[in-house]
């Protein structure tokens, strides 16, 4: 029989911190209003040069050391994010390119918060089924970009970060043990964001015309502005609060756990309010949840493999722990997962340099390709179009997810 063990962790949150202090230098807060209401102390913010693949990738890169295993090694590659730098190409396949990783297939997977169990709970079961040996689940979001600066409502609640855990095909029992995957429509107008895209159409759709609706006003009558988090906070609180508490039940009854035997839950760091009710709704003490939302806010997709992180690093995950994952989120969406913690690795130096020769030459060759495809195109457009159009534009992510856009006069901008 195969499982599907966590081998490798790691975590990236940008340098740059904003304290409740400075928010409030910006919306009419204070930093005792935060603590209170949500438990958050600070947040990290992407810099302009930060993009949600580079901060996948680095997160990923401290997994696959921790894993002691090389990108070549890897067959699948899923990210889990709300903020993905492009709508295609995926963040994912951004990733498998900066890491050389070029046996894996690669997506994102869009279920808000929850998308990192939902992407766990996939990659394991194609590990048990036996059609890959190692996979690479990331959660990475830039909430900040999704963010009215001006709405205190919401712009207190989150920060940007990404977190990755390396899956391995193991005969020993353990690992991930089973997973639930839920969603819930019907709510999907309490917590949203529309595109900014879709108010370009300008084909008649009539068949679609349910599916582009406009999800109905909420709570306020309040449409949020395309492009910006529109939540109905207290019935998202409410939500948060019995599916943290319904699902970490369920998910331990699948298991085969009484709550009691349960050693660690890591949920979605969305409020301290909402962990402390599903604690007391369990009748467990606090101590058995993992909280660490004081440092980052609501990370969203990122929140639970940063915990997972911390978590370790705080000794809080010892061998044979019964550790339960749950989240949730936008969609509405929720998941959980019972996972058996396997044994501490040992960082291995070789595979740790292979892993950085790798990247470089990864770089080099994503670089390579790139200019092969431009030469194959020039000279095939010279002989379909011997006339060309004096400039035809390009334009397209890099390998970081930063776009690039290049013209034949002025060349890579
Ligand atoms: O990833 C999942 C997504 N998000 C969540 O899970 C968040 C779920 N919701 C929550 O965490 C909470 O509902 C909030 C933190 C958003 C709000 O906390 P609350 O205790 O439910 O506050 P409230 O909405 O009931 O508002 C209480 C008061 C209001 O003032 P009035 O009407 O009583 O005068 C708000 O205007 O607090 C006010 N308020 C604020 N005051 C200072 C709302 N936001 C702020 C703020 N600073 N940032």
């Amino acid at each position: 029989m195969r499982y599907a063990h966590i081998v490798g962790w790691g975590k990236y949150a940008p340098e740059r911190v904003m304290t409740n202090d400075e928010l409030a230098t910006l919306v009419d807060t204070t930093d005792t209003w935060i603590r209170e209401r949500t438990g958050i102390g600070q947040r990290h913010l992407a810099g302009p040069k930060d993009t949600c693949a580079s901060i996948a990738t680095a997160a990923a890169i401290e997994a696959l050391d921790v894993a002691n295993i090389t990108a070549a090694q890897i067959g699948l590659i899923i990210v889990g994010t709300s903020t993905p730098d492009f709508a295609f190409p995926s963040t994912a396949c951004l990733v498998q390119d900066a890491l050389g990783a070029d046996t894996a297939g690669a997506f994102d997977l869009s279920a808000a918060c929850s998308g990192f169990v939902y992407g766990l709970s996939m990659a394991a079961d194609a590990i048990k089924a036996g059609s890959i040996d190692y996979a690479l689940v990331i959660g990475s979001d830039i909430m900040s970009r999704l963010l009215d600066w001006k709405d205190r409502n919401t712009c207190v609640l989150f920060g940007d970060g990404a977190g990755a855990v390396v899956l391995q095909a193991s005969d020993q029992p353990g690992g991930l043990l089973t997973s639930l995957l839920r969603a819930d429509g019907s709510g999907g107008d309490m917590l949203y964001v529309r595109n900014n895209y879709r108010d370009k159409a300008v084909v008649s759709t009539p068949h679609l015309s349910t599916a582009l609706t406009p999800p109905a006003a909420t709570g306020d009558g309040k449409v949020s502005d395309a492009g910006y988090i529109f939540m109905n906070g207290r019935e998202v609180f409410r939500f948060g609060s019995r599916i943290l508490a319904g699902a970490t039940r369920e998910i331990a009854a699948r298991a085969g756990w009484e709550l009691g035997d349960i050693d660690l839950i890591i949920p979605h760091q969305a409020n301290n309010r909402i962990i402390e009710s599903a604690a007391k709704s369990l009748a467990l003490p606090l101590e058995k949840m993992f909280i660490n939302i004081e440092h980052y806010a609501n990370t969203s997709a990122a929140t639970i493999p940063i915990a997972i992180c911390d978590a370790v690093n705080n000794g809080r995950l010892r061998p044979n722990d019964k550790v339960i994952l749950v989240g949730f989120g936008a969609g509405l969406t929720w998941a959980a997962a019972a996972l058996q913690w396997g044994t501490p690795r040992v960082l291995s130096r070789t595979n740790r340099t292979l892993n950085r020769v790798r990247l470089g030459l990864a770089n080099v060759r994503s670089r390579a390709r790139r200019v092969f495809r431009r030469l194959e195109d020039s000279l095939s457009s010279n002989v379909d179009h011997p006339v060309k159009s004096p400039v035809s534009p390009a334009s397209g992510p890099d390998r970081s997810g930063t776009a690039v856009v290049e013209t034949e006069r002025e060349g890579k901008v």
